[in-house]
């Protein structure tokens, strides 16, 4: 028997029920079965669940894009992979590399297409896995696979020495502060919270803003020369102070909308300072593959905030809701 939590009936984190069911059949052609050891949630998760992210999709289905696990039964034709092998989810399966497709974006874990990571086990096509690094933990491994390749992709191009601002201390947010330092950048972060901010600094950030406080911040990332790129996790919310923070010739990878969906840009900062804006959508298993390899040789620990067990998972998006965490926040599944 095995458990599993789904999307049943509707949307809404009511809706969501631990189920036990029969082991699901075992892998086929080209297939592995992976036991899933522990997961992450992503903001994504909670709009999906909540029905906000697409309302057409179609229950039921299991949640969550991110899982940890270990390799427990091999199909036929499949080489890569052996009984006891520590593995994680890609995001995207079907994107293996080279450029993003609507058809290779189409099909995203934690959906009703590829199915979610919520569930004691998962059979899935053999390629849309990647080798977990050895040095971490399960449940610092299922940070990776949304947060921190979109950190990664959207950290490309970043060179030593350059400022890479950061916007709070989400699981996104502080993946870029991690990874951006492991490329020799220096990281502004901008938090609501002094404890957090005290953390991002004991992770090494350079300097800490307070967005509540100093709202036009971006002019104050301005008198401190720029920054090179701009992590935009906010959105509507944020993206002029963004405008205002990057230098001439910067870039504001466009990647979250935890503060509104629809903004007025102003578009003279943009072509006046010839800014790129670049829309970031995860990345693809050969970006996951290459992020790992930096991962494991700097020995780079991923912060989890708090685990929670499999029969909390409600309790896991209610905390998560609150924005109280500080980096990921992680189910222990099986
Ligand atoms: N495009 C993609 O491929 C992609 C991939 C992953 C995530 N995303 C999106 O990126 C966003 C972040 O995702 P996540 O999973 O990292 O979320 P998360 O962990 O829930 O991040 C929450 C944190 O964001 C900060 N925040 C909220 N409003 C803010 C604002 N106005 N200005 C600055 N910071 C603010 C807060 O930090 P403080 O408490 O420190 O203030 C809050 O704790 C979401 O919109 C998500 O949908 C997109």
């Amino acid at each position: 028997m095995s458990r599993q939590w789904q999307l049943r009936e509707a949307f809404g984190l009511d809706n969501l029920e631990l189920r036990t069911g029969e082991p699901t059949a075992g892998p086929g052609r080209g297939q592995i079965a992976v036991r899933i050891r522990a997961c992450s949630l992503n903001y994504r998760d909670l709009l999906i669940v909540r029905g906000e992210y697409d309302p057409r999709m179609k229950v039921p289905f299991v949640p969550l894009s991110d899982g940890a696990g270990e390799v427990v039964a091999v199909g036929e034709g499949v080489d890569e992979w052996k009984v006891g092998d520590r593995v994680l989810g890609c995001f995207a399966p079907r994107w293996q590399g080279g450029e993003a497709t609507k058809e290779r974006l189409r099909y995203a874990r934690g959906t009703p297409t590829a199915g979610g990571m919520l569930a004691e086990l998962v059979v899935a096509d053999a390629d849309g896995w990647v080798p977990t690094p050895d040095h971490l933990s399960d449940e610092q491994a299922a940070t990776l696979p949304c947060a921190a390749v979109t950190a990664w992709n959207a950290l490309e191009g970043v060179r030593a020495g350059q400022t890479v601002l950061v916007q709070g201390t989400g699981g996104v947010a502080i993946a870029a502060l991690q990874l951006a330092q492991l490329k020799g950048a220096r990281v502004i972060v901008t938090s609501s919270q002094q404890a957090k901010r005290e953390r991002a600094e004991g992770l090494g950030a350079w300097k800490t803003l307070d967005y509540t406080e100093d709202t036009e911040w971006g002019k104050t990332v301005a008198g401190l020369g720029g920054a090179d790129r701009v992590i935009e996790v906010g959105g509507a919310g944020t993206v002029n102070q963004s405008l205002r923070a990057v230098r001439v010739g910067g870039q504001v990878a466009i990647i979250g909308i935890l503060a509104g969906v629809k903004a007025d840009i102003a578009l003279t900062k943009v072509l006046m300072n010839g800014v790129s804006l670049r829309g970031i959508m995860v990345g693809s298993r050969e970006d996951f593959l290459q992020m790992n390899r930096a991962i494991a040789a700097h020995e780079m620990e991923p912060v989890v905030d708090r685990v929670f067990a499999m029969d909390e998972v409600p309790d896991a998006f209610a905390y998560l809701a609150r924005g109280a965490h500080f980096g990921k926040v992680c189910i222990r599944v099986s």
